[in-house]
């Protein structure tokens, strides 16, 4: 497998900022992997999977590890069940087209989440009511420190909203994840705007439902070939009973979600719109007009430029609501 030297990594993220990484290499196999492992036993090692959920404000001084396992395989099929195994590589998208597409559900709420495979349990994507932890049964992965192959059930990947021990550790270089989808489909309503996208439809096949997330996404997120963003910049923040009785002190209207006891979450677009920074822009950064959540670049390649505007905003949301937002992106 080839090393490639002082790589320039703007493209391989989605934020297009500019940063150089000393050492950098794609493994097409778990072998290939253990073996760069084994041959840079030293090296302050980086995974980098699409890109699409983090940027860089500083070079790389080690070695980033861009994983290439690309195959989708069936692993079993019942009459009611089909477990999937897909490599890390594989574009998050067009898995779940390929599944839609074969009457698979269970990842058609998470149609058009930019990134791969990979990246999907390490910080449990989810949208429209479904997270991806309620399709995976094991992920694979090779321990950065030891070498060694490591798979991990649902209940050890510890899963919680946006987060895994994936996320927490940093450990564990995944190489494939394994679904498993119903092979029927029943229409839930989990979240009221994608029923209003439905238009009334009460028993929309599987691929009806796809075509309204990306309606919906399509109308709400910028396009990241256009205007270069990963996504959601923040989390929704989670609040104790006092936290979000305080917060409802200072703002009536505020959207607050019941997630547990003693646990609300309430939306980090919603604080920042009320904090005057939808659509705002400063110099080549802004938030995008349709949706404050999301941190859009207008033409910087220096990554700082970003982290800038983003705490401007934390500083802004706290001082007036005493919230402090916390990056849902990975910034390094
Ligand atoms: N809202 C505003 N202003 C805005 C946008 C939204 O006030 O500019 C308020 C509205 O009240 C709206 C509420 O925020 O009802 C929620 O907005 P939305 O439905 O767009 O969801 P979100 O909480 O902002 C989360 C995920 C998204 C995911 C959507 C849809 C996080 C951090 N983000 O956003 O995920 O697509 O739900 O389910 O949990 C991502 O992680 O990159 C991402 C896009």
């Amino acid at each position: 497998m080839k090393i490639q030297h002082s790589k320039q990594l703007q493209q391989y993220n989605s934020f297009r900022t500019k940063a150089v990484a000393r050492l950098f290499c794609e493994p097409q196999s778990v072998d290939e992997l253990t073996e760069v492992l084994k041959s840079f036993p030293h090296e302050n090692i980086l995974i980098l999977g699409a890109g699409n959920n983090m940027f860089f404000t500083k070079d790389f001084d080690g070695l980033i590890i861009k994983p290439e396992m690309n195959e989708i395989n069936i692993i079993s099929e019942d009459e009611n069940f089909a477990e999937i195994e897909a490599g890390a590589a594989v574009e998050w998208d067009n898995f779940v087209e390929r599944c839609v597409s074969k009457g698979y559900s269970g990842l058609e709420n998470l149609s058009l989440i930019p990134g791969s495979v990979g990246a999907s349990p390490i910080q449990n994507i989810g949208a429209y009511g479904s997270e991806v932890k309620d399709t995976i049964t094991l992920v694979k992965t090779v321990d950065i420190k030891t070498g060694e192959q490591k798979i991990f059930t649902n209940d050890e990947c510890r899963f919680g909203y946006r987060d895994s021990i994936f996320k927490q550790t940093r450990r564990y270089i995944i190489t494939s994840v394994i679904f498993r989808l119903s092979k029927s489909f029943t229409y839930v309503e989990k979240y009221i705007d994608l029923s209003r996208e439905l238009k009334g439809n009460l028993s929309p096949s599987l691929t009806q439902v796809r075509k309204a997330i990306i309606a919906i996404r399509t109308r709400k997120l910028p396009d990241v070939n256009k205007l270069p963003n990963a996504g959601s910049f923040f989390k929704n923040p989670i609040l104790t009973k006092d936290e979000k009785e305080a917060l409802q002190n200072k703002i009536i209207d505020v959207p607050i979600y019941n997630i547990g006891e003693n646990s609300f979450k309430t939306s980090a677009a919603f604080l920042i719109e009320k904090a005057g920074f939808k659509g705002k822009t400063n110099g080549k950064v802004g938030t995008y007009q349709n949706h404050a959540l999301v941190v859009i670049n207008l033409g910087t390649e220096d990554g700082k430029d970003i982290l800038n505007f983003a705490q401007e905003i934390i500083n802004e949301v706290d001082k007036q609501f005493g919230i402090k937002l916390e990056p849902e992106v990975w910034i390094f």
